[in-house]
């Protein structure tokens, strides 16, 4: 059985593409390489799948492919591709986030709207809830985003949405809260914090520290996948959280317990776009997809840091 990874070369998608292949899926896998952050990361997570006997890689943009041709005979979408970061979509950066959060995920589903595929799992994010009292967030709850990165990922979603009502595209979007683990983008806090840390340097901590997140390890966001591909509906949202709802000082502490260091903070203030405290209602996600967030966040922030100690300076 063949599935499609848009954004295969990221932090989650090298993740799904070895946990498929490792499971006899043929994985074709697409990306651009896109200058988020620098490419030696991206080449780095795709080392181990690269020459997979039933891994087939497109370097492309998703606007530069035939997608109708290559979901000819896939059973499975799994649409990762995107523009992440939040704090930096503002002013002139926003028209990436257009094209690669909204235009792209046209693309993918005007591709897969008359075909074969059984299941378009789009990754969506927690930052469309944006800042709320009403906690946990839950899917049936109000969306109303804080950043121009959050306003995109909520306009791919309601494409999903309208994509399954017009064509009966089988769209489910998933909404992902805060992934950490090995591999995780450099332009995330555990990353940077951990980077930092090892080697000795100053760590910037925006607000107070005292901001919260449902923060999701990778392998459980993974699982969520698989379980939202197999799930017999459409049309609907689920929350992927990690269960594990801790502040950035809470994180600080038990990475200073098991590294052995003292972290160096150097305060600035809140960011625009940045949410207070993000908290995941898993109820649907349990019942329907079968989803068990496994991994405690002290086990996930022991294994991030042991990658980290693994990268080059
Ligand atoms: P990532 O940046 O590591 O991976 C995304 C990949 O998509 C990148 O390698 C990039 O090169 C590729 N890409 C972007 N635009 C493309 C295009 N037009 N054509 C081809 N390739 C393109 O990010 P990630 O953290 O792995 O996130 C994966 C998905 O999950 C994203 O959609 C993101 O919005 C969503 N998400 C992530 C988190 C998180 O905490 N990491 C949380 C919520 C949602
Ligand atoms: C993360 C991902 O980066 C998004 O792609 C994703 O969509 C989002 O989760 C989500 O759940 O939807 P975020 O929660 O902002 O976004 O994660 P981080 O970038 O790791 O930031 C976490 C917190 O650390 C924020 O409050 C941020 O302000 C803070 N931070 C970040 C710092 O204090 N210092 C830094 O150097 C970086």
């Amino acid at each position: 059985m063949k599935v499609l990874i848009t954004g295969v070369a990221g932090f989650i998608g090298s993740h799904l593409a070895e946990k498929l292949l490792s499971e006899n899926y043929a994985v074709i896998g697409i990306d651009k390489y896109l200058d988020n952050y620098p490419r030696r990361f991206k080449e780095k997570n795709l080392a181990r799948v690269l020459n997979h006997s039933k891994f087939e890689f497109f370097e492309n943009d998703l606007a530069g492919l035939n997608l109708r041709e290559l979901v000819k005979d896939v059973s499975y979408v799994f649409h990762l591709a995107a523009q992440p970061g939040v704090r930096s979509s503002w002013g002139d950066e926003f028209i990436h986030y257009t094209q690669n959060n909204i235009m792209a995920t046209q693309l993918v589903l005007e591709a897969c709207k008359e075909s074969a595929v059984k299941k378009i799992v789009y990754a969506s994010s927690s930052s469309v809830y944006g800042d709320t009292d009403d906690l946990p967030m839950r899917e049936e709850g109000g969306t109303r985003p804080v950043s121009p990165y959050g306003v995109s990922k909520l306009a791919a979603e309601h494409l999903c949405y309208l994509y399954w009502k017009a064509y009966g595209a089988p769209t489910v979007s998933l909404r992902f809260f805060t992934v950490y683990g090995p591999r995780q983008r450099p332009d995330m806090f555990f990353h940077i914090f951990m980077d930092r840390l090892r080697k000795g340097e100053e760590i910037p901590l925006y607000d107070d520290g005292e901001q919260t997140r449902d923060f999701t390890y990778c392998a459980d966001i993974v699982d969520g996948l698989l379980g939202a591909a197999f799930y017999p509906g459409a049309g609907e949202v689920f929350n992927l959280g990690g269960g594990t709802e801790s502040s950035l000082l809470n994180v600080i502490r038990i990475v200073e317990g098991l590294s052995g260091r003292k972290a160096k903070l150097k305060p600035f203030e809140r960011q625009k776009g940045d949410v207070r405290h993000t908290r995941a209602r898993l109820d649907s996600a349990k019942d329907k997809l079968g989803y068990r967030p496994k991994i405690s966040l002290e086990e996930g922030l022991a294994q991030e840091w042991r990658w980290i100690q693994t990268l080059e300076d």
